[in-house]
C-alpha cells in the first residue's frame, strides 16, 4: 500500500513538473537563452546552496566575461582563484582538446601515459618526493587529513583513534563533513551535526596559543592544518614571522605542518606558494583550483616519502583522481604559470591595485576600514556601521552594473582576485568603478534601503562566541 502511494506521488510530481515545463514562460521546445530565463530555470531546478550575483556567464576569454545578451564584464573573482591563468587560456585549451581526442579516463586500476608525467612535473616543481592526485579541493584536504592521521599512528605512535588535527579559527577548507567539522562559520555547520571528533582550534596568526596547544596535547597531535593567508575569512594575512614560527613549532613537536594552498597557491599571492613569502617548507601541501586551469577539477597533495608511503594500495583513492585528461590539463596549467611568470606578474599588479585602492580609501575613509592583500589576492574591508543598511553584497551588485564582477565575503568585505593575466588598464577600470560606486551609488542606496533592516549576527562563532570576521 505504502509503495503504491509513493509511486502515485512520484507520478503526480512528474506530471506537475511536465506541465510547468510546457506552460512556463517559454514556448515548448525552445531553449531558455536570456539571463533572466536562465536564472529562473536554475532557481527552479537547482538546490539553493549559493547566493549568486545575478549575472550569467556565457562566454569568457582572459579576464573578460560576456553574458547571453553580449554585455561584457571584467572578472574580479576568477572562480575563487581557479582561473589564475585567465579564462580559456589557449595552451590549456589545446592540451584539453588534444587529450580529449586520445584518452580521458583509465581509472587507477590501470596505468595511463599522462599521470606519471604530471606526477614528475608537479613534484619537481614544488620540491616534494610524491603526489597524491584528487579532484576537488575538499577532497585534497580530506586526503591530507587522512594522511596525517595515518602518519600519526604509524610513525608518531599516537594511540589508536586518538589522533588530533589542529586548525585555525576562521578557516575555510571546503564543504565535506570532516572539513566543516573544523569550520567556525555557523552557516556551514548548523544543522549538519554530529561533527567529526578529533579536532582542536587555535586563533590564526597567534603563535603563543599554537605553542600552548602543542605543549598540552602534542603527543596526540598529528597535524596542523592552516591557510597561509585565510581566504574566505576575508584575505587575512598573519603577522610577519608566523609561518616561520609554525614551521619551528611543528618540527619541535613532531607535528605535520599542512598548508592548504588551494586558493593561495599557484602564483595567486605573488609567489608560487604563499608559504614562499617566509621561505618555509610545509610537510604537506594541498593544491587545487588553478591546477585545473579553470577547466576541470584537479587537486593534489604533496609530501615526502616518509609521510606519503604511510598510505598503501586500497587505503585511499578516487576513480577520477590522476585521470589522463586532468593530468594533461594540469601539466599545461603549471606550464602556463611558469612560462608566463604569473607569480611575478601577480606580485607587481597586486602592488599597483592596492595603491589604487588605498587612494580610494583616502577619499572615503568613513567607508573603507582597510585595504589588504598579497599579489592579486586582495580585499577591501568596509566599515559595516557606516555602510549600513547597505552590505558588501549590495556593493557587488553595483560593481556588476558598472561591469565589474566581484563577490563579498561576510557582510562587509569585498574580495578582489582577478585572473593573473589581467592588464594594468583593466585594474584601473575596476578601481574607477569602485570609486564611482562609493561616490555615486552608495548615497542613493543608503537612502533607498529601509533603515529597519536588521543586522546579521551569524559571524558570531557558535564555538567561541566571538565575532571572528571583525565586522564593525
Ligand atoms: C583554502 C581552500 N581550501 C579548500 C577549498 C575547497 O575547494 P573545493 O571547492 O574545490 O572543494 C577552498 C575553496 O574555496 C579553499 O579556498
Amino acid at each position: 500500500m505504502a509503495t503504491t502511494m509513493r509511486s502515485l506521488e512520484c507520478l503526480m510530481k512528474r506530471v506537475c513538473r511536465e506541465s510547468r515545463r510546457s506552460y512556463g514562460a517559454l514556448p515548448e521546445g525552445s531553449a531558455p537563452s536570456s539571463s533572466q530565463q536562465l536564472i529562473n530555470l536554475e532557481h527552479e531546478y537547482s538546490a539553493h546552496n549559493y547566493h549568486p550575483v545575478p549575472v550569467v556567464f556565457s562566454q569568457a576569454k582572459g579576464s573578460s566575461i560576456w553574458d547571453p545578451e553580449g554585455n561584457k564584464y571584467l572578472d574580479f573573482l576568477s572562480a575563487y582563484s581557479a582561473v589564475n591563468q585567465g579564462h580559456c587560456h589557449p595552451e590549456i585549451m589545446k592540451a584539453l582538446q588534444e587529450q580529449t581526442e586520445r584518452l580521458t579516463l583509465s581509472s587507477r586500476a590501470f596505468f595511463n601515459d599522462r599521470f606519471p608525467i604530471f606526477a614528475e612535473r608537479i613534484t619537481s616543481m614544488f620540491g616534494y618526493d610524491m603526489v597524491l592526485p584528487m579532484n576537488t579541493g575538499a577532497e585534497g584536504v580530506e586526503t591530507a587529513l587522512k594522511l596525517a592521521r595515518k602518519w600519526g599512528y604509524e610513525k608518531k605512535k599516537i594511540p589508536k583513534d586518538e589522533a588530533i588535527i589542529v586548525s585555525c579559527c576562521g578557516c575555510f577548507h571546503g564543504r565535506t563533513l570532516a572539513v566543516i567539522s573544523m569550520s567556525c562559520d555557523n552557516d556551514a555547520t548548523r544543522g549538519f551535526g554530529p561533527l567529526l571528533p578529533g579536532h582542536l582550534k587555535v586563533d590564526f596568526g597567534d603563535k603563543a596559543s599554537l605553542e600552548k596547544i602543542f605543549k598540552d596535547n602534542g603527543d596526540r597531535i598529528a597535524g596542523f592544518l592552516f591557510e597561509p593567508i585565510q581566504g574566505e575569512a576575508g584575505v587575512i594575512i598573519p603577522p610577519d614571522g608566523y609561518l616561520k614560527a609554525v614551521r619551528d613549532l611543528c618540527t619541535r613537536y613532531n607535528i605535520l605542518m599542512i598548508a592548504d594552498e588551494i586558493q593561495t597557491g599557484l602564483a595567486r599571492t605573488g609567489r608560487m606558494l604563499a608559504c614562499d613569502w617566509e621561505e618555509v617548507r610545509p610537510d604537506v601541501v594541498i593544491l587545487g583550483k588553478a591546477l585545473g586551469g579553470g577547466v576541470i577539477p584537479v587537486s593534489a597533495v604533496l609530501a615526502d616519502k616518509d609521510v606519503m608511503l604511510c598510505i598503501r594500495p586500497g587505503e585511499h583513492g578516487s576513480t577520477f583522481g590522476g585521470n589522463p585528461l586532468a593530468s594533461a590539463v594540469a601539466i599545461a596549467s603549471l606550464d602556463v604559470i611558469r612560462n608566463e611568470g604569473l607569480d611575478e606578474r601577480s606580485a607587481k599588479l597586486g602592488l599597483e591595485l592596492r595603491h589604487q585602492l588605498v587612494e580610494i580609501q583616502h577619499q572615503f575613509p568613513k567607508y573603507i576600514n582597510e585595504v589588504r592583500g598579497r599579489g592579486l589576492f586582495n580585499a577591501v574591508e568596509f566599515n559595516g556601521e557606516s555602510l549600513f543598511p547597505v552590505s558588501a553584497y549590495d556593493i557587488c551588485l553595483k560593481l556588476k552594473e558598472r561591469g565589474i564582477l566581484a563577490k563579498p565575503t561576510h557582510d562587509n568585505i569585498v574580495r578582489l582576485t582577478p585572473p593573473l593575466s589581467m592588464s594594468t588598464d583593466e585594474l584601473q577600470v575596476a578601481s574607477k568603478a569602485l570609486h564611482d560606486v562609493l561616490d555615486i551609488d552608495l548615497p542613493k542606496l543608503q537612502k533607498a534601503k529601509p533603515e529597519k533592516v536588521s543586522k546579521a549576527d551569524s559571524s558570531v562563532c557558535d564555538r567561541c562566541g566571538r565575532n571572528l570576521y571583525g565586522s564593525s
